[in-house]
């Protein structure tokens, strides 16, 4: 909603014809988006180097809260359940090898799209080729894939609740996962919008890949819900690795503008992030824990039985001191729980 509001008010019509007017030139461009960014200089505003078209809008869509006699905050609605150190970090890229029919077609659709979306955000980590990325390339990236990202939880979310409501039938508490999934997503997305602005280009290619994906994906949905959440679990394995790749990067020295960079506070409330763990680097981590998190729902929702199976993430067992799936990332499974152990 505030992407569109903000791409069709005037200011932003007057700066789309000057823009178009004057040609595109810069290396976003040849990617075909912009980003305003702030990212590398947070701290003084007035030095903030503008690379969108539609500078003017900055922070116009994205106010901070507002000061309201009655309410004094308004709270996360999901918690985000903690996390140590270790576990953070013992996260690691992998992969499901797909066994069916459908796992095939869910995997090519995610490579596929990965492919297209690789070109269209300008993302290339062949170590084969010059290095291409930079911290605005990776806001740039990080933007666009979660924008897309939160739209299969909340998809399959509603699918199943409205399943539940024509069938007279109980869902098993998938429901909530599913929401709380595009929950978080959200909060990723809202995160790096505190650090870069997507200019008009950008917003156009979001408004786009929202009504092709969110269409496809409920289509694709009401068809096979099983090939719906193995190919989210595919694409959650592409979300790890792309976080993974941004910290090694980071690391490695090669993003010095996000060495000393803070966490927005937003993150710092939403992650509970830890005095002295409240860095651009620690953000990236718990966003990774985040997808590996989700690529482990996923992938085990993909091996139930879809119309009668409980959640097991929600579920109580009936031998708690056995290792189970549960919200936290204690006793993550990457390639997610096989129906046998679960159910
Ligand atoms: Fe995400
Ligand atoms: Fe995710």
């Amino acid at each position: 909603m505030a992407s569109s509001r903000a791409l069709f008010n005037p200011t932003l019509t007057a700066h789309i014809s000057r823009a178009a007017s004057k040609g595109f030139s810069s290396t976003a461009t040849t990617a075909g988006l912009r980003t305003s960014y702030v990212a590398l200089n947070p701290f003084n505003a007035s030095s903030r180097r503008n690379f969108s078209v539609s500078h003017k809008a900055q922070l116009d869509f994205f106010p901070p809260p507002r000061d309201l006699p009655n309410i004094k905050q308004t709270p996360a609605s999901w918690p985000h359940p903690t996390a140590t150190d270790e576990q953070l970090k013992a996260i690691q890229v992998d992969h499901r090898e797909p066994k069916t029919f459908s796992d095939t077609i869910a995997y090519n659709t995610v490579r596929l799209l990965r492919w297209g979306t690789d070109i269209a955000t300008g993302y290339r980590h062949d170590p084969n080729k010059p290095y291409v990325m930079n911290e605005r390339k990776w806001l740039i990236r990080f933007i666009f894939l979660e924008t897309v990202a939160g739209v299969p939880g909340m998809m399959a979310g509603m699918l199943r609740h409205f399943r539940s409501l024509r069938r007279m039938k109980r869902d098993n508490g998938w429901i909530e996962t599913m929401l709380e999934d595009a929950y978080n997503e959200r909060m990723h997305l809202l995160t790096f919008l505190k650090m870069a602005e997507p200019g008009w280009f950008m917003k156009l290619m979001i408004l786009g890949a929202q009504g092709v994906f969110s269409n496809g994906f409920f289509l694709a949905y009401l068809l096979s819900p099983k090939t719906c959440h193995r190919f989210v679990g595919y694409l959650e394995e592409e979300a790890t690795k792309t976080y993974s790749f941004a910290i090694e990067d980071l690391e490695s020295g090669k993003l010095p503008g996000w060495e000393k960079l803070e966490a927005p506070e937003i993150a710092v409330k939403y992650w509970n992030m830890p005095e002295g763990k409240r860095d651009m680097k620690s953000l990236l981590y718990y966003i990774r824990a985040d997808e590996a998190k989700h690529r482990e729902i996923h992938h085990t929702l993909g091996n139930l039985n879809q119309a009668e199976d409980p959640n097991p993430f929600v579920s109580e067992y009936k031998d708690p001191s056995k290792p189970h799936p549960g919200k936290g990332i204690e006793h993550i499974k990457s390639k997610g729980w096989e129906r046998e152990e679960v159910i």
